[in-house]
């Protein structure tokens, strides 16, 4: 019986395993993604980079949520959902079946279309998942709050409202809100699914913006339909069709000079 592979940020950042790669931080190989017996995502391919930007695009359906969920292992919620290939994370298949998904959702956070914060207040919807985790000292959970809600560029709205309702701050603060909830807990990699999609064009140009910051020091990989942000934000960008990858490169080239007509039709509005 394999070992119980357990992934714990510290061990993993110092590991041999996590030095190999230093431009990489996660290969996708020849993933396929299942719901039943309809395929969602087709023998996919990818190396994402380590602290670059990778939009995710394709038209409705084509299956860049599914592939994005497979990442922190969210698919594992869908009874239906199952899947085949391999998910590198620093030198660990993190589809395989002894992975310990809480601390791979640590160490990988999401953040959903719909602004989702718990119905609590500002401060405890950042320490809920903290005290989880045993951190208890009121000193060092106030520390924590204040780190990411500056990171997530939401203090200077919200620090004198730290006690209210989270569910009491505009779409867009909550959106952040939900952005520095992930950040409190240290994770390398961000999986953004359409972020700012529901919200009014300042919170959009804000999140960008934000997300533009955390390059700096998380990979990202956000899903998109918007064509400008994509082009935009993004270093790298994989076209999805049908469930397959149907080129993924430099932004830059995606949007100028795609090798696929499909691309170019996508990207140039004729279809989805
Ligand atoms: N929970 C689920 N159960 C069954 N099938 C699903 C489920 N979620 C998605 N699918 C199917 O998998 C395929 C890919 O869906 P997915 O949500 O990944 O697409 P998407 O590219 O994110 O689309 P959108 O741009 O509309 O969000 C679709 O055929 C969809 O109906
Ligand atoms: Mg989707």
């Amino acid at each position: 019986m394999a070992a119980t592979i357990t992934i714990e940020p510290n061990m993993q950042k110092n590991s041999p395993a996590a030095n190999q790669s230093k431009e990489t931080i996660l290969q996708v190989r020849d993933l396929c993604i299942y719901y039943g017996d309809n395929q969602a995502v087709k023998h996919a391919d990818m190396n994402i980079e380590k602290h670059g930007i990778t939009a995710l695009i394709g038209p409705s359906g084509c299956g860049k949520s599914t592939f994005l969920r497979s990442i922190n292992r969210m698919n594992d919620l869908i009874p239906s959902s199952w899947n085949e290939g391999q998910i590198m994370y620093e030198g660990i298949d993190i589809l395989a079946e002894n992975i310990n998904t809480i601390a791979l959702r640590k160490e990988i956070g999401m953040v959903f279309q719909k602004p989702n914060p718990f119905p609590k207040s500002v401060y405890n919807n950042i320490t809920h998942a903290l005290r989880y985790y045993g951190i208890r000292k009121k000193k060092q959970l106030d520390e924590i709050v204040e780190e990411s809600l500056r990171k997530a560029a939401l203090w200077d709205e919200v620090k004198d409202r730290l006690h209210d309702s989270a569910l009491s701050l505009s779409g867009g603060q909550q959106q952040r809100l939900c952005i520095a909830r992930t950040l409190a807990m240290e994770p390398n990699v961000l999986l953004l699914d359409e972020p700012s999609s529901a919200l009014d064009p300042i919170s959009n140009a804000k999140i960008e913006e934000l997300i533009l910051q955390l390059k700096e020091d998380y990979s990202i990989i956000i899903v998109t339909h918007n064509m400008q942000q994509a082009s935009r934000i993004s270093d790298k960008t994989a076209f999805f069709l049908n469930g397959s990858v149907i080129e993924y490169g430099d932004t830059k080239k995606i949007f100028t000079n795609p090798d696929n007509e499909k691309t170019e039709d996508y990207i140039s509005g004729r279809f989805g």
